[in-house]
C-alpha cells in the first residue's frame, strides 16, 4: 500500500518533469521496450518521493498548513477521548482512520521549494537537508497511526495504549523540523 503510493508519486514526478521539461526531442526515438526494461534514472526511490516544485508554492503551503490543522483536530478528538472512562469508539475510530490517511499523504508535502525561503510556514529548512532522517521519522509516524487504527478498532484499551506511541512520533517530528509558533 504505502510502497504503491510512493512508486505512484514516483511515476508522477517522472511524467511532471517530462511534461515540464522544455528538452527538445531526441533525434532518434528510443525503442518502446528499452522504457520498461531501462534501470531507472534516479535509483534512490526517497528522492523520487519528494516530488517537483508545485507551480504555485504560497498555495500548496497553505493547503499543507490546512491538512495539519485538520490532523491536528482529529488528534484532539483522541486525545480528549484517551482521558475519558468509556471513550466514544465510534468517534475514536473514525479519528484514527483521518491521521491514517493524512500520514499516508504526509510524505507528498515537502517538495523543494516549499520551505521557509517561498513564504511563510512552519516547516524548518532542515527537512530538506536531512530528508532521510525526516522520511525515518515520517515512517515511524505512519507505523504508529496504522496500529492506532488497529487498536480503535479492537478495544477502549488497546485505543488508550496506543494512543501515547503515536502521540510521540508527531512530537518526535515536530521537535526537529517543525518552528515554534512565533504568533503565540
Ligand atoms: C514527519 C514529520 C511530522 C509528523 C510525523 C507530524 N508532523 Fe505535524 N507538522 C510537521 C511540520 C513540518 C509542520 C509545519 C508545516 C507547515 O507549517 O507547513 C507541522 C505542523 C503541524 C500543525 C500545525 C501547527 C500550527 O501551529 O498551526 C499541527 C496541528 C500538527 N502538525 C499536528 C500533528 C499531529 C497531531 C501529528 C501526529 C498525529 C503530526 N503533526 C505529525 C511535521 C510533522
Amino acid at each position: 500500500m504505502k510502497i504503491k503510493l510512493f512508486a505512484a508519486t514516483a511515476v508522477l514526478a517522472l511524467g511532471l518533469a517530462a511534461c515540464g521539461g522544455e528538452t527538445p526531442a531526441p533525434e532518434m526515438p528510443a525503442p518502446e521496450a528499452s522504457a520498461a526494461e531501462a534501470p531507472a534514472p534516479e535509483p534512490a526511490p526517497a528522492m523520487a518521493s519528494i516530488g517537483e516544485t508545485p507551480a504555485d508554492p504560497v498555495a500548496f503551503m497553505k493547503t499543507r498548513h490546512d491538512n495539519y490543522e485538520d490532523l491536528g483536530k482529529n488528534f484532539k478528538v483522541l486525545l480528549d477521548n484517551s482521558k475519558l472512562g468509556t471513550p466514544d469508539m465510534a468517534a475514536v475510530s473514525a479519528a484514527a482512520a483521518k491521521v491514517n490517511e493524512y500520514a499516508g499523504q504526509m510524505g507528498t508535502w515537502f517538495p523543494p521549494g516549499t520551505g521557509p525561503e517561498a513564504g511563510k510556514t512552519e516547516a524548518k529548512a532542515n527537512i530538506w537537508t536531512e530528508r532521510a532522517d525526516f522520511d525515518a521519522k515520517l515512517a515511524n509516524f505512519q507505523a504508529e497511526a496504522g496500529k492506532l487504527v488497529t487498536a480503535t478498532g479492537t478495544d477502549a484499551a488497546a485505543f488508550k495504549a496506543q494512543f501515547g506511541p503515536t502521540g510521540g512520533t508527531c512530537k518526535a517530528c515536530h521537535d526537529t523540523y517543525r518552528e515554534e509558533d512565533k504568533d503565540k
